[in-house]
């Protein structure tokens, strides 16, 4: 049977009713800034319903961008999105909806669509990680997602990668999340800018905030200083990786997110540092490379992993 896959973000809210090939047969999306104050379940509520129309579905499993508790179904702190957290969303969504609603980390998710039906179809050990406003995790080995004892696991972006780097959301200091991050590469952008005033990055700076998306752009012009940033942050995402690929031997790393669009001005570096910091034979082994999915991992997965009554994947293994 079909289930639905819903992708709660910083910017936008979809829910997706999704076959068992995992073909989207139906999406809505609501832009979360729109949201009233006091109204971010109802809207998801809604945007379920809406998507559901006529549809027969067996489920429906809820991504967030956070730390998830899967025994209570809910997210327990999200440092991007802090509206979401404490709210038991089976309850509340079951409820609106009568539908079965599961809740499972917005990264998990994206990883285990990508591992069912994109980047990492091929194999059994798989990391994502995905560099949006946040930083988010999954990893996959023997075929099944680690979410650790209370379903928080995988929280690959808030490993400390610089102890004196900048703060992060979750309040520690110098997280991958705070140097690899979208968000992180706007603010290093405009220091670089600052510092390389005649630059195409220091110009713009001068004219309007920059953004994660303009340094991609100018990169491609090959603006030295965006070149910079872009480097540097391979870099860091680089020292994380190399870690993650020294503890769990994937085959494959899959990056994902709206940052991933800077492609291999990130990934190039990304590869050095795991070359030079990783151990045989995990970094002989790995292949780093851009999910496949885009945007649609989250729903996707999300979708996978959504239980019927009986508690089985609505989707099947
Ligand atoms: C959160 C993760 C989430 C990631 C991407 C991080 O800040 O801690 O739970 O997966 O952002 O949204
Ligand atoms: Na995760
Ligand atoms: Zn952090």
């Amino acid at each position: 049977m079909n289930a639905i896959g819903v992708d709660v973000g910083g910017t936008k809210i979809a829910a997706a009713v999704v076959s068992p090939e995992g073909e989207i047969l139906n999406e809505v999306r609501y832009p979360t800034q729109a949201i009233p104050p006091n109204r971010l379940v109802r809207t998801i509520a809604d945007t379920i319903t809406e998507a559901k129309g006529d549809f027969e579905v067996g489920g429906a499993c809820v991504a967030a961008p956070g730390f998830v508790s899967s025994a209570e179904n809910k997210v327990i702190f999200a440092p991007n999105l802090h509206e979401i957290e404490d709210i038991r969303l089976d309850r509340e969504l079951g409820s609106a909806t009568g539908l079965r609603i599961t809740v499972e980390n917005d990264a998990n998710a994206a990883a285990w669509g990508e591992f069912r039906f994109g980047a990492g179809r091929e194999f059994d050990h798989q990391v994502f990680i995905t560099l949006g406003t946040g930083v988010g995790g999954g990893v996959i080995t023997h075929g099944v997602l680690l979410r650790g004892a209370q379903g928080a696991g995988g929280e690959l972006g808030h490993v400390t990668i610089d102890p004196d780097g900048p703060r992060c959301g979750c309040g520690n200091h110098g997280c991958l999340e705070a140097l690899a991050s979208g968000t992180a590469i706007g603010r290093r952008a405009r220091e670089v800018a600052n510092e390389r005033p005649r630059s195409a990055l220091g110009r713009l700076a001068i004219d309007r905030q920059v953004l994660g998306e303009d340094v991609t752009r100018l990169a491609s012009e090959g603006d030295e200083a965006a070149l910079q940033v872009l480097d540097e942050t391979g870099r860091w995402l680089g020292i994380g990786l190399a870690g993650f690929v020294n503890v769990f031997n994937p085959e494959v790393v899959a990056v994902g997110g709206g940052a991933a669009r800077a492609g291999e001005f990130i990934l190039e570096p990304a590869r050095r540092e795991v070359h030079l910091r990783a151990r045989s034979p995990s970094r002989d082994l790995v292949r780093i490379k851009e999910a496949t999915l885009g945007p649609a991992s989250g729903v996707l997965g999300a979708a996978a992993l959504a239980r019927g009554e009986d508690g089985e994947y609505v989707l099947g293994p």
